[in-house]
């Protein structure tokens, strides 16, 4: 079982004009509404390759309902705490004249001590059937930036594994406990380390650097030029194949669904970068926030390259 948590869920709205007029009424065409979040979009990854997952987090109002609906009406287990308030609706406006998409994002509810404690015995009781535990996306006001660090210390007292995605201050106060996996893309990867990662060999350096301490693997993605990934002694990287981009938003969680899904079974890391990288690539070609589905990832898979690298 692959448990996965969402401290800040949303609802993505992505409408397509086509042509934004700033200031005037503008018709669009076009609509879809997503369930948002970083960790309820690895559950959702993981559940299309068939594999079992819960989606845990906090939830608010009638814009949580629907996330809870679009999870139940995909088959994907969920559990979340309620609190008072509204989640977000993220709306994104695309210009089909230029491409350009426009994103308003909302804050979310914040996070009393009461329902913060309500999820962590949520979790210590779910943590005993799960095998990994993905902890992903931003921290709700409320919150402190160490909140993940406990979960991950959680996770490793009951032997469970655990794979951290998120920047920032979090992201530092995450790592220093040592989470077994760690995805960050180039940008986040800068800003833990505090310097530019200019190229290949910085990118596999900084990788390296971020090792040790119960870190047992860094995969830093880099978009459409793959991703590198590094454990002891070893270190590969792994290209996707040349694919219609659409919208690369959810790449990052596919990818990080496909490391989980190798971690939960026991395969060897260049398997899950493999299948990660598909499904990344996959989500890329979808529009808006839409994932990649079963069948394209197993389509692509045979076209990622995984190579080692020095
Ligand atoms: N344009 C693309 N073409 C092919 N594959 C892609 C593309 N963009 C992303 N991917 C795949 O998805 C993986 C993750 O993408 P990316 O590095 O953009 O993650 P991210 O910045 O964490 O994204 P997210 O917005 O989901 O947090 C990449 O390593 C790659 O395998
Ligand atoms: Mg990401």
């Amino acid at each position: 079982m692959i448990i996965t948590l969402t401290c800040n869920p949303a609802v993505d709205q992505t409408v397509f004009v086509d042509r934004l007029d700033v200031g005037a009424v503008n018709r669009f065409h076009d609509a879809q509404l997503d369930p948002a979040g970083k960790g309820i979009n690895v559950s959702r990854v993981v559940h299309r390759l068939g594999y079992p997952t819960i989606a845990f987090g906090f939830l608010a109002g009638e814009i949580g309902a629907v996330v809870e609906r679009a999870l139940d009406d995909e088959g994907v287990q969920s559990h979340f705490v309620r609190l008072p308030g509204q989640a977000r609706i993220n709306v994104t406006v695309v210009d089909e004249a230029s491409g350009a998409a426009t994103s308003l994002y909302g804050a979310g509810p914040g996070v009393s001590a009461e329902h913060a404690e309500a999820l962590a015995q949520i979790l210590a009781y779910w943590v005993q059937a799960g095998s990994v535990l993905v902890l992903a996306g931003s921290l709700p006001n409320g919150l402190p930036p160490d909140t993940y660090a406990d979960y991950v210390r959680l996770a490793r007292a009951k032997g469970v594994k655990t794979i951290l995605d998120v920047d920032g201050e979090a992201f530092r106060a995450g790592v220093a406990v040592g989470p077994t996996r760690i995805k960050p893309n180039v940008r986040e990867a800068e800003r833990l380390l505090g310097r530019a990662l200019p190229d290949l060999p910085a990118v596999l350096a900084g990788a390296r650097e971020s090792l040790g301490q119960g870190v047992e693997v860094v995969v830093i993605s880099m978009g459409a030029q793959g991703a590198i990934c590094v454990e002891k002694g070893q270190a590969y990287r792994a290209v996707p194949p040349v694919v219609e981009r659409r919208s690369t938003v959810g790449s990052g969680d596919s990818l990080v669904a496909g490391l989980s899904l190798a971690l939960a079974r026991g395969e060897p890391i260049r398997d899950g970068l493999r299948l990660g990288t598909a499904a990344g690539a996959a989500t890329a070609m979808t529009v808006g926030t839409h994932l990649g589905t079963a069948d394209e990832v197993k389509s692509i898979l045979p076209q990622v390259v995984v190579e080692s690298v020095a």
